[in-house]
């Protein structure tokens, strides 16, 4: 076989499979509507955009300003030429809103789990991680020097297991706060207090709870002791793009040597530095939109439930509706585009065989027609079938 026919057949493979993916064009997005090519109208239940940030005048503002100023890139990674003074100010900033020490700004979330994991695996450490952990996480504990160990889903017994057997001289618990899949949280204060008493440290990825949960929106570490690690994006509640670690001054010490995720990568462009800073001013004000949409997501779980739909442990804004096979999540996922509401069809491997499901990302820019909509469409299809 050819090394072309070799990709090819794979790719045949996932369609045999119901798994194959496709890229989308879109004409407009953000907000809870967006547009397809051809300007069909869609309501938007796939965003991250939880606080509806991604279009706010203030950020783009702030991003045209920071651009005016700084221009529209930085040249080189931070080591080298592209440490603006802006990051000191903006990892001040990040420091004080999640109660860390000190923070260290990165380009995207997916680049600083896997590069900064992989910075913290050394030989002789455990890498002990939730089976539900994302794949930006995998693939650092993945590339590390590191023992990696999987702990069955939010289960602190089996975890205790793993840290109590190991030879290991350093150990990292790791987890994400909310669970980008599911919907449901881990217990942060829990993986702490385990990690006191085993010695080990603890690595949480607030992805989905930065600008969401917690007071303020600060997510769930912030009043949580014992986070050695808290890291975040900014492309979701965030409404732009890059990420953060909150940590201590000798943790930002080592990563800015061994992070090749800071070191060998360009420095986040200034229209994003301004976007940031302009979502650090607004998003502790934002109670009454956070309050909105946990409000909602919780009527709409309640609602999905009474019309026999799963949503799992979900306990948040992103609530799975889980239909089992693969080919009925995409048959759902279609249906649900003939009704003008956009909720992909998620499946293996990005979820476990059998779970396969529609997720649902509730923001707060969703009116109630338009959950209105979404449950009236399920009702339809749950009558037909
Ligand atoms: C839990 C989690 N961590 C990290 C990431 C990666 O973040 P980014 O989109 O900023 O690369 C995602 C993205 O979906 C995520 O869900």
């Amino acid at each position: 076989m050819s090394t072309a026919q070799i990709y090819q057949l794979a790719t045949t493979e996932r369609k045999q499979q119901n798994r194959f993916r496709e890229l989308r064009s879109l004409a407009t997005t953000g907000g809870a509507e967006i547009s397809l090519d051809g300007d069909r109208k869609l309501i938007n239940f796939a965003s991250n955009d939880y606080l509806g940030l991604t279009k706010h005048h203030e950020l783009k503002k702030r991003a045209i300003e920071f651009t005016e100023k700084y221009g529209v890139g930085l040249g080189s990674s931070r080591l080298v030429s592209g440490n603006l003074n802006v990051f000191e100010k903006l990892e001040r900033k990040v420091a004080q809103f999640k109660g860390s020490k000190t923070a260290l700004l990165l380009p995207s979330g997916y680049q600083t789990n896997a590069t900064v994991l992989a910075a913290l695996g050394r030989k002789r450490t455990l890498l002990a991680s939730d089976h539900e952990n994302h794949n930006s996480i995998t693939t650092g504990i993945q590339l590390t020097q590191g023992e990696w160990q999987r702990y069955s889903h939010n289960d602190l017994g089996h975890l205790e297991t793993l840290l109590r057997k190991s030879p290991d001289s350093t150990k990292w618990i790791v987890s994400e706060s909310v669970f980008s899949m599911d919907g449901d949280v881990s217990d942060v204060s829990a993986l702490s207090h385990l990690a006191t008493k085993y010695d080990a440290a603890v690595y949480i990825d607030e992805a989905h709870a930065t600008g969401v949960l917690g007071a303020e929106g600060r997510g769930l570490c912030y009043d949580a002791n014992g986070v050695d690690i808290a890291m975040g994006t900014f492309s979701k509640a965030f409404g732009s793009f890059g990420a953060y670690i909150a940590c201590s001054n000798e943790m930002r010490h080592y990563l800015i040597n061994f992070c090749a995720g800071l070191i060998y990568s360009t420095a986040l462009p200034p229209p994003l530095l301004g976007a940031i800073d302009a979502a650090l001013d607004l998003i502790p004000s934002m109670n009454e939109e956070r309050a909105r949409l946990l409000d909602k997501s919780e009527t709409l779980r309640d609602q999905l439930n009474k019309l026999g739909f799963s949503t799992g442990n979900s306990k948040t804004q992103i609530i799975p509706i889980i239909v089992g096979t693969d080919a009925e999540a995409l048959s759902l996922a279609r249906y649900l585009e003939e009704c003008a509401i956009l909720a992909p069809a998620i499946r293996p491997p990005t979820v476990r065989d059998g779970e396969a499901r529609v997720r649902v990302s509730l923001t707060a820019v969703h009116t109630d027609d338009h959950i209105e909509h979404l449950l009236s469409s399920l009702k339809r299809w749950k009558a037909s079938g």
